[in-house]
Order: C-alpha cells, then sequence, then structure tokens
C-alpha cells in the first residue's frame, strides 16, 4: 500500500499498490514497472498508519506500536464508501422485483410497501436486521456508510428510524420527504375534493408535516436532510421547502434526483449547495454542465439500473465534463437490493465507461466527498485506517471477477472486523 498523493484531482488520488506480486499493476491499469513513484513504494503492510516509535501525536499521547501485516502481493484499497443506503426497513419486495424482471416498470409508489412493512415490525426487529446489514456490508468490505429513513414517514415512525440508524452510523439521513405516506394521499379531505389538483393538495399538507414536527423530531438524531425530487414523490417546489427547512434546522443537504426521467433534482441540488445529488440517470447537457461547475458530487447507483430495467446513467460524459461522480448501493428492498459496492464497480466498469481505477476512486473518495469526508476513502497520512484486502492481485479484479466475493480482510479504524 503506498501513500497516495494529495492532488485534489478528483479521479486520481486513490494510489493502490499490490506490494511486490509479480502481476502488480498500477491503479490506472498499466504494468507496475511503468510507474517510477510504484519502484520507491513497495510497502507491505496493511494496518494501522506506521507510527514513529516513542514520538507524541498531537494530543500528546504516544501512538501504539505499529502492527505489520503481510498481505502477500494481494491488493489493498481503502474500505468503501458507501453513500446511500436506506438499510432500516421491514419486510422485502421479492415478488415486485420478479414482476419487474417480467416487464412490470418501477414505480416510486412501491415505497409504500416497505413503509406498511416497517411500521408493522417492532424496534427489536429493525434492531437486529440493520446490525445484520452491518456485518453483511463489512464483510463486503464497506466500513463507512450513510443510512436514510424514509420509511416510516409519519413523526413518530421517521423518529425511529433516524433512531436506530444513528445507533450504528454517523451518517444518517432524515428523508421524510420519500413519498407521500397513504393516509395523506388516501386523506378523503384531498382525495374526495375532485379537482385536479388534489394529490398535489395532499402532498403540500404531508410536507408541513415534514417541516415541522417531523424535522423537529428527527434533526437530532441526524447529519443530512435528503428529498425525492420526482415525478410520483415530490415536485421541485416542495423538495426545496423541506431541504430548505432541513439546512435552517442545522442539517447538510443532498437530494435523489433524475432517476425515473428529465427533471429539476440536479439544478436544485447545485443551486442548495448539496453536497450530492444521486441517481443522476437522466440527465440534460445543462444539469452536467451545472454539476460540473458546482461542489456537488453526482452519486451514481447501478443497482438501481440493474433491478429496474432502466438504462445505466452515462458515467463518462460526467467525468469527461469535469464533474466528481461516486458510486453507491442504494440498498433497499424496492429498486436496489444489493449492498455490494463491488458489484457496483463491475457494473461502472462493464456499462457506465468507467475505467477500473475510476470507479474504485468513485467507491471510496468519490463517496467520502458525497459526504464532505476527508478522513475516510483514502489510503494516505492522517485517513482512518480502513482498509480492505482483496484476494487478488490488483484492484482491475473487482470488476474482471463479477460475483466472486473477493474480500479477504477488512479493518476499520485499524481494528480487523471481518
Ligand atoms: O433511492 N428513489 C427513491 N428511493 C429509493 C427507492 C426506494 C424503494 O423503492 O423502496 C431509491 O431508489
Ligand atoms: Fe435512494
Amino acid at each position: 500500500v503506498g501513500a497516495a498523493s494529495d492532488t485534489p484531482e478528483p479521479h486520481r488520488s486513490v494510489d493502490v499498490r499490490p506490494s511486490s506480486h509479480p502481476y502488480g499493476a498500477n491503479i490506472d491499469g498499466s504494468p507496475a514497472h511503468e510507474s517510477a513513484a510504484h519502484e520507491s513504494a513497495r510497502h507491505e503492510s496493511a494496518a494501522r498508519e506506521p507510527a514513529r516509535s516513542g514520538r507524541a501525536d498531537a494530543s500528546g499521547a504516544t501512538p501504539p506500536e505499529p502492527e505489520v501485516v503481510d498481505a502477500g502481493g494481494r491488493a489493498v484499497i481503502p474500505g468503501f464508501v458507501d453513500s446511500h443506503t436506506h438499510l432500516v426497513f421491514g419486510g422485502d419486495r421479492a415478488e415486485e422485483f420478479a414482476a419487474r424482471m417480467s416487464g412490470r416498470a418501477y414505480e416510486a409508489g412501491g415505497i409504500r410497501s416497505t413503509v406498511a412493512a416497517t411500521r408493522a415490525a417492532s424496534e427489536d426487529e429493525l434492531r437486529a436486521r440493520l446490525a445484520a446489514f452491518v456485518v453483511e456490508l463489512r464483510t463486503q468490505g464497506t466500513t463507512t456508510f450513510e443510512i436514510k429513513s424514509g420509511y416510516g414517514l409519519s413523526v413518530a415512525d421517521e423518529e425511529r428510524l433516524v433512531r436506530l440508524a444513528r445507533e450504528v452510523t454517523d451518517e444518517v439521513t432524515f428523508l421524510g420527504a420519500h413519498v407521500v405516506p397513504a393516509e395523506f394521499r388516501d386523506d378523503p379531505r384531498f382525495r374526495d375534493a375532485g379537482t385536479p389538483d388534489a394529490a398535489d393538495r395532499a402532498a403540500d399538507a404531508y410536507v408541513d408535516l415534514v417541516v415541522g414536527e417531523m424535522l423537529a423530531a428527527c434533526a437530532p438524531h441526524a447529519h443530512w436532510v435528503d428529498a425525492f425530487c420526482e415525478r410520483g414523490a415530490f415536485t421541485p417546489e416542495q423538495s426545496r421547502r423541506v431541504l430548505e427547512a432541513g439546512a435552517a434546522a442545522g442539517l447538510g443537504v443532498r437530494v435523489h434526483g433524475n432517476q425515473l426521467g428529465a427533471g429539476e433534482g440536479v439544478r436544485l441540488a447545485v443551486e442548495l449547495g448539496a453536497a450530492s445529488v444521486d441517481h443522476c440517470t437522466y440527465l440534460s447537457d445543462a444539469d452536467v454542465a451545472a454539476l460540473a461547475a458546482s461542489s456537488t458530487v453526482a452519486t451514481l447507483l447501478p443497482g438501481v439500473e440493474f433491478s429496474t430495467r432502466q438504462p445505466y446513467p452515462d458515467a463518462r460524459r460526467l467525468l469527461d465534463a469535469g464533474v466528481t461522480v461516486a458510486l453507491a448501493s442504494d440498498c433497499n428492498p424496492g429498486s436496489s437490493f444489493t449492498s455490494s459496492m463491488a458489484f457496483c464497480v463491475a457494473v461502472a466498469v462493464r456499462d457506465m465507461g468507467m475505467t477500473p481505477a475510476e470507479a474504485l476512486w468513485a467507491a471510496t473518495a468519490g463517496g467520502a466527498a458525497a459526504l464532505r469526508r476527508a478522513d475516510v476513502g483514502a489510503i494516505r497520512p492522517g485517513t482512518r485506517a480502513d482498509l480492505v484486502e482483496l484476494d487478488a492481485p490488483s484492484h482491475v479484479h473487482l470488476a474482471y471477477r463479477p460475483g466472486v466475493p473477493l474480500v479477504r480482510r477488512v479493518w476499520a479504524a485499524g481494528e480487523p472486523v471481518a
């Protein structure tokens, strides 16, 4: 593992070198011997930052002795940073998935069936399931993960989800604006109004709740606010209300946008200075230009297109325009029930125009950028020792050997976790 350069250039700042393996290669796929830097970086340890013996750190404490781990020529990469998941939920939607594979279209409304199952689940059930997901993520090399609420959609149910998520991660996102829950959509006050804007009125009334009592209950447990700005979910105006209220409550902004069709999500995210806009499946040239001129990361979620049979987003177009791109799993029971970042990397390389190096960067440092984190997603002095040893000589194998469990050992903050 070599120290990464500090270059701010987004697509190349992870530098993983597979020690002394004869088949070693640089992260851009060129043979190891083509890199002069590689010659001087033949480290074979893969654990804690080398501590200088007897020297005190900034806090005055003496760092522990370094632990040296021989990776035997295998590749070591930064732990994956999964910046978009929805891991607290009840039930599953396997039948909906099977129907989609036979031709049924994906619709945002399917979210409501998971809301019903989540509300029906006990807190202990949700907590146990979440704990199992955390193990599932770690064993696949994910060492930092974000979790959104969004399957509660009442004050008490959303509060429960952000509180449970907060037990396992600092990166909690309040997504009360996921869809309009059934009790608002079917409320006779709106439904029987007989006017064409009845659905909008139900959504507006629900947004009043989201920006009021629900946000007040959830903000103390959350770091981020998100809204699903899409046909069938929330309009740009409704999304803006939620995001601005969240920001006023001290939360960072992230947006679900441009998933099911062209729309205003990307423009809204850029205008609000969002850390990330996620999905980005349907983008206009103006959307791409706006992203390129912004600090908003475009987070692509290939698991969604895989399991909804939508076209994959064009990562190449974004990278060529200078946009910072992240890859995330979007693990949820509806649109993408995978927690495998390696799978996302493989699809991004196979079908989205990314090189293996760009895809690995997007799944690590890109995810960190999407969470505005500088302490994870890269292997360099000053970052947390979140490391994954692959059962492979290079990161290229993540895409080259799809579906094969290549994660051999995982360290989070220097401690073995899988
Ligand atoms: O990110 N797009 C909105 N929300 C989720 C899907 C949730 C679901 O279908 O249950 C997503 O794809
Ligand atoms: Fe999502």
